[in-house]
């Protein structure tokens, strides 16, 4: 089955083309980050109009790119939520009249499953069962996965996820947006040890995160170094390398035990965050001490794209799901 996928959840335009028997043919993306950086984050309206200018254009980009024409397209798949209403609309509406106008199916997506899915886009997939950590700018979960759809969250972030702590962290030492490819670029340089920040939750039982507090500490380390003149690139660099480790070590803490308490081996993570280098590292050396396995997208399907929603997608129309043609999105959304 020939899927085209749209993602529009939030400033990234992604549209790909995934076959059920020939794996990705195709995938473009418009990354909206330039138009943003100026105002320091993502402004609502302006990521909705930018959709709208992008979408046809990438659609007819994949179609040309796999030498595929419309007719060849067999179901389309689109982030449904969570994220910015808007931005999500345009995908939705755009889907809709599509599939209404070559007669096939429409599915929307939930935008974390398909994060969730990305690492099975690689030649080598996870196998099932195993311990998923979505880690993007929305969302810190640790869900055990037993098969496409079977999802159990095992725990969360009851304040900011994690990217959303690397994004407000960089913002307030003065890095550009996003702040997580920032923080980890400006961390090559930081000299370890120089800063003690806490690694919250992790000295009490559970499998919930919570950054929020890091992200205060890492505040107050900072304006301390600028009070004493000592706010220079050096010091930064240290600051944001002890603030990544803070986080790395949390999050390998919370996965081994969510891999010790379901008693598996392999561990997938996805979602923005996943893309570190840091994180990478340190989960590989965790699970190779357990001999276990980590698994993860290539780094442009770490962060938003089409790819993941027209495979995961796929999967969900090749089950028979398929929806109505009414144009529904949440911002919000269990998985
Ligand atoms: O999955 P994603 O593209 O969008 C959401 O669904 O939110 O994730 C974006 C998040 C941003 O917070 C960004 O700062 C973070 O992922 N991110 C990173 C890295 N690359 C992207 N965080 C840390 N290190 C990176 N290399
Ligand atoms: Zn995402």
């Amino acid at each position: 089955m020939l899927v085209l996928g749209l993602e529009t959840s939030c400033d990234e335009t992604g549209v790909a083309l995934y076959d059920s028997e020939r794996g990705l043919l195709a995938d473009a993306l418009f990354s909206q980050i330039d138009l943003h950086r100026v105002y320091g984050g993502v402004v609502p309206e302006l990521a909705s109009r930018d959709h709208i200018k992008r979408m046809l254009p990438l659609i007819e980009q994949v179609l040309a790119d796999a030498q595929c024409s419309a007719k060849d397209i067999q179901g389309i798949a689109y982030t449904a939520g969570p994220g910015l209403v808007g931005a999500l609309l345009v995908g939705a509406a755009c889907a809709q009249a599509l599939a209404f106008a070559w007669e096939i199916p429409a599915i929307g997506v939930h935008h974390m499953e398909g994060h969730l899915l990305a690492p099975m886009l690689e030649e080598t997939p996870p196998q099932f069962p195993f311990v998923a950590l979505l880690v993007s700018g929305g969302h810190t979960q640790l869900v055990r996965v037993d098969a496409i759809g079977q999802y159990r969250l095992l725990g969360e972030s009851i304040d900011d996820a994690a990217g959303e702590a690397f994004d407000k962290t960089a913002k307030l030492m003065g890095l550009k947006y996003p702040g997580g490819p920032e923080i980890a670029r400006v961390a090559e340089q930081g000299v370890p040890g120089r800063f003690k920040l806490p690694r919250p939750m992790t000295d009490r039982p559970g499998l919930q995160f919570s950054f929020s507090g890091l992200k205060t500490a890492t505040l107050t380390a900072w304006q301390k170094c600028i009070a004493a003149g000592d706010d220079n690139e050096q010091t930064r660099a240290d600051l944001a390398h002890a603030f990544q480790q803070a986080v790395v070590a949390t999050l390998t803490i919370k996965c081994q035990r969510a891999l010790e308490q379901e008693s598996l081996q392999t561990l997938v993570i996805a979602g923005g965050v996943s893309a570190n280098q840091a994180l990478r590292r340190s989960l590989e050396a965790m699970l190779s001490k357990r001999q276990g396995q980590v698994f993860y997208a290539r780094p442009e399907f770490c962060t938003d794209n089409g790819a993941m929603i027209a495979y995961a997608g796929c999967q969900r129309l090749m089950a028979g799901q398929q929806e109505g043609d009414a144009i529904h999105v949440r911002a919000r959304w269990p998985m």
